[in-house]
């Protein structure tokens, strides 16, 4: 295990924004993510645990020690005639552990194929894509308590996930760092094509019999047709969340701007109303400012096309906050995290 010294994040962080860590580690063990935590060179430093970096905007330079998560391994732990359970490392890519569920004909992750980011960062927001959450699939997960370094495990009610949300964004932000997650995947499947485009891409494909292979392939080209690669334009998926507005308010919207998109909401009051959308009738989508800028095909991914700053999109991003807010009384808030 190497501790390196100013290190660029560059490479770390799907929106490609430089900023210096002044400490920089990968851990592979749990032995050696203890040894870093126990080190009093560190003690009073702030850190910041990283998987794949593709839900932060770094603004500036991180004056403590960032800690990659690098712990991997698939394994069955146990399975009967309808279920089998698997344990992933957090360091695991989303999408191999998704491929890999897929090649042994597991299903339940299929819809989830192509988020960018790793197996441990998944629950921290309950990712989620096509109709389908990670809380749909999860079983259990195994936390370091940061305070007593002890193991914790957190089933499914402990982690009160919602939409894009669960405790660890919460009550125990900071608190924690997630080793492994445990999900229950179904021998047979249950699938989910309902959503967005799903079922018009699969029949424009030519598929004869419908299988998670399918719909996997589906969700990529789908993905892929409206998100930017983070590995070409850098960018982190959707940069705020979908509001969820009171039905009220919706219906007053609704009669002044008839063409307004909406979806249920898991809250029976609320309804959800696409930030793209929004972001878009207000006159941003497809905007460019030097280096940054609003995706033609999304207007819900910011980019930095190369060379951007984070401060430079998070001003963007608060521009775009103010002109929605403006036109539509609704405040989006972020999905990604500031640092
Ligand atoms: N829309 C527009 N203009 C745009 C973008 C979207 O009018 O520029 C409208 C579309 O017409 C559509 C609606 O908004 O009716 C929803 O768009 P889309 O299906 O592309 O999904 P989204 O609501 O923008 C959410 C997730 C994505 C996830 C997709 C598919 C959030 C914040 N984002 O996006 O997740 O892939 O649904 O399920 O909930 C992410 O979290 O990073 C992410 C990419």
């Amino acid at each position: 295990m190497e501790i390196q010294e100013n290190i660029s994040l560059q490479p770390y962080n799907t929106f490609g924004l430089q900023a210096t860590a002044r400490y920089f580690v990968e851990v592979n063990t749990l032995e050696q993510l203890v040894t870093v935590l126990k080190d009093n060179t560190f003690q009073n430093l702030p850190r910041l645990f990283l998987g794949g970096g593709s839900n932060i905007l770094l603004t500036k330079d991180f004056e403590g020690i960032v800690i990659k998560i690098n712990l991997q391994g698939i394994e069955k732990q146990q399975e009967n005639e309808l279920h089998v359970w698997l344990k992933a490392g957090a360091g695991v890519v989303w999408h191999n552990f998704v491929l890999h569920c897929i090649a042994q004909n597991w299903a339940g992750v299929e819809n989830l194929s192509l988020i960018p980011g790793t197996v441990g960062a998944a629950p921290m927001q309950n990712i989620g894509a096509y109709g389908v959450e990670i809380k749909d699939v999860f079983d259990e997960l195994e936390a370091l308590n940061l305070s007593t370094l002890q193991i914790e495990k957190f089933a499914l009610d402990d982690c009160q996930f919602g939409y894009r949300e669960s405790v660890f964004k919460h009550i125990y932000k900071n608190q924690y760092v997630i080793l492994s997650v445990t999900f229950r995947l179904n021998k047979t499947p249950n699938f989910h094509i309902e959503y967005g485009a799903i079922k018009d891409t699969i029949a424009e494909m030519g598929v004869q019999q419908l299988s998670i292979k399918a719909i996997s392939d589906a969700v990529i080209h789908i993905r892929q047709s409206k998100l930017p690669n983070p590995a070409e334009i850098g960018n982190s998926g959707s940069f705020f969340k979908n509001p969820e507005i009171p039905i009220a308010q919706f219906q007053a919207l609704k009669e002044r701007f008839p063409a307004m998109v909406s979806f249920p909401s898991i809250t029976p009051a609320l309804i959800k109303v696409p930030a793209g959308w929004l972001i878009e009738q207000a006159g941003w989508k497809g905007f460019k400012d030097g280096h940054i800028g609003v995706h033609a095909k999304q207007a819900l991914v910011l980019v930095n096309y190369g060379g951007g700053k984070g401060n430079d999109i998070k001003a963007l991003s608060e521009k775009i906050q103010a002109s929605v807010f403006e036109k539509f009384g609704i405040l989006l808030h972020p999905e990604v995290n500031f640092i």
